[in-house]
């Protein structure tokens, strides 16, 4: 019998501008055909598809995926990022006019993440408990191992002084005890485990104050818990995206894959492959530069 490992691939932070930002719906239909064409087992995009938070913008991601036979459950895995559900904008703009309390602000965030849900669901969640939302966990059995893609939303709703980028993260504590049930132990029983968040686990880190400052822009906030989690569920590997730069490193023992920034670097992607008895390798993998 031949063993069949399998291959993920990861993207992350695409930053769309619309329909009319030609160059990166070229680059990424150029991605997903490398992709095709390397028969890769499984894609995951970990949020930021879209720059603005434009409901209206998404269809283009969608499109795009249809187009190259990614927009299946099967095939391809995705979470929203600040960018996707937070519009800088409209954010100040809106509460410099109304002044609205924070949790319209809260309000607002969900709102968006139902939208989010309700265009990208058929990617997330299988819908047989009554539709896509977060945490969810998807498992895909192939013929050589059953792999697990266990999400969070980690978008913290926009406030003034607390998040006033709207890029720290957090990720809700009813998130994370939702996955410390004994039907996701049952669920992930004997998979491969892969946690998936926008956020970064580690940005720079140092002890200088300007990588402070924007650490602290940047950050997820509960990452400590968030970790906790990872590990009391065995995860083997956490993606995330967010912080623009392509990283391998480990956390507590937990392999940790950065994504890079797919706007800045569209050629650049990273691709795990697991074998049968959860070994499983990781790299950074350009494309071919000439194409025809
Ligand atoms: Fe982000």
């Amino acid at each position: 019998m031949i063993n069949k490992s399998v291959v993920v691939a990861h993207i992350s932070d695409l930053h769309f501008a619309g329909r009319n930002d030609r160059r990166s719906i070229s680059m990424l239909g150029r991605m997903l055909e490398h992709l095709a064409e390397r028969r890769v087992d499984h894609l995951v995009i970990t949020g930021d598809l879209c720059n603005a938070a434009a409901v209206g913008e998404w269809a283009v991601m969608r499109d795009v995926l249809r187009d190259f036979g990614f927009w299946s459950w099967e095939q391809t895995t995705v979470l929203p990022g600040n960018h996707d559900l937070i519009n800088l904008e409209e954010e100040m703009r809106i509460y410099n006019a109304l002044n609205p309390f924070s949790e319209s602000r809260r309000t607002v965030l969900q709102e968006r993440v139902a939208a989010f849900c309700s265009m990208f669901g058929e990617l997330m969640a299988d819908g047989s408990d009554g539709g896509a939302g977060f945490p969810f966990v998807k498992v895909l059995r192939f013929s050589s191992l059953s792999l697990a893609f266990v999400a969070v939303n980690s978008v913290w709703p926009w406030h003034r002084s607390e998040n006033p980028l709207g890029a720290r993260g957090f990720v809700d504590p009813s998130e994370l005890k939702a996955l410390l049930r004994l039907d996701v132990a049952e669920a992930l029983k004997g998979c491969f485990v892969v946690g998936l968040c926008h956020h970064a686990l580690r940005v720079y880190g140092t002890l200088s104050p300007i990588d402070q400052a924007f650490d602290w822009t940047m950050e997820l906030i509960n990452r400590d818990e968030y970790v906790a989690v990872m590990k009391a569920i065995r995860a083997n590997v956490v993606l995330h995206g967010h912080f623009h730069r392509f990283q391998a490193y480990e956390l507590e023992g937990i392999a940790v894959v950065n994504g890079g920034s797919f706007r800045y670097v569209p050629d650049r992607y990273s691709e795990m492959v697991i074998g049968e008895r959860g070994e499983f390798s990781q790299r950074f993998v350009d494309l071919p530069s000439a194409r025809k």
